[in-house]
């Protein structure tokens, strides 16, 4: 006798002052089809919601095989990065009430996989490429000769040198953003130039000019049209143009 099949989890009631929204969802299974489709989801939202609380209400209520990644759902992980409206957001940072029309008319958020990686299933794409280019700079600290025996020290000013690339929690949306990394992912791409800064202006650091080669290169910080698309996706608010110039002119003045 086959199992009984599992019947769907009954629906909460609306909360009090919900607004009904329709995620529109690019769909993908590989292994039905090797086309992408969208889904139309009803949710009810509240301006206090995430959009992650929407995305959870649909796979715990309307579809459990929307697949996507998400972990702390406090902008720290850097996991649920999508492309939302056309525009890179983590999901779990973008507000309801910043998407809600004042008026209460009803209104439509289209959410697709960030772009430039090959799409896994629904929101999930491999990051491995993106890590690649991560690693190939070197986003540790190099040094050189004994191990210190008390800690090396810093000053503030020189700390301050670093500090905005320091917050960087390589959440992809810069990199996904850049029409270069799009036209061809040979590019390192913005997020790895941002973990190389960090390290070459790092006083403690001796890596610099091996890092400088490695950006120097035709896949480097030269392909950057400072167009600020990644600037402007950065959930972190990380000035990733400014830094890609402080890059390019280490370059220029450096050799
Ligand atoms: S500023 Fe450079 S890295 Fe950033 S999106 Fe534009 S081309 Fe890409
Ligand atoms: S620089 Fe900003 S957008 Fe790019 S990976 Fe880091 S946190 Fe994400
Ligand atoms: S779930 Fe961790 S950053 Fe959004």
């Amino acid at each position: 006798m086959s199992a009984p099949a599992a019947e769907a989890p009954a629906l909460p009631a609306v909360p009090e002052g919900a607004t009904i929204v329709t995620l529109k969802i690019a769909r993908f299974n590989p292994e039905v089809s090797e086309e992408q489709h969208w889904d139309s989801f009803q949710v009810p939202a509240l301006p206090t919601d995430r959009l992650l609380n929407l995305l959870l209400y649909v796979k715990g209520y309307l579809d459990g095989t929307l697949t996507f990644r998400r972990s702390c759902a406090h902008g720290i992980c850097g996991s649920d990065a999508m492309r939302v409206n056309g525009v890179n957001r983590l999901a779990c940072k973008l507000l309801m009430k910043d998407m809600l029309p004042a008026d209460g008319k009803p209104v439509t958020i289209t959410i697709e996989p960030i772009r430039g990686l090959p799409v896994e299933k629904d929101l999930v794409v491999d990051m491995e490429p993106f890590f690649d280019a991560f690693r190939a700079v070197k986003p540790f600290l190099i040094t050189s000769g004994n191990e210190p025996t008390r800690e090396r020290i810093q000053s503030q000013h020189d700390r301050a040198r670093f500090d905005d690339t320091t917050k960087c929690i390589l959440c992809a949306c810069c990199t996904t953003s850049c029409p270069v990394y799009w036209s061809d992912g040979s590019y390192f791409g913005p997020a790895a130039i941002v973990n190389a800064h960090r390290f070459i202006f790092d006083s403690r650091d001796e890596g610099a000019a091996e890092r400088l080669d490695i950006l120097n290169e035709k896949d480097g910080v030269w392909r950057c049209r400072t167009t600020f698309n990644c600037t402007e996706a950065c959930p972190r608010g990380i000035q990733v143009t400014k830094a890609i110039q402080e890059v390019k002119r280490a370059l220029l003045f450096s050799r």
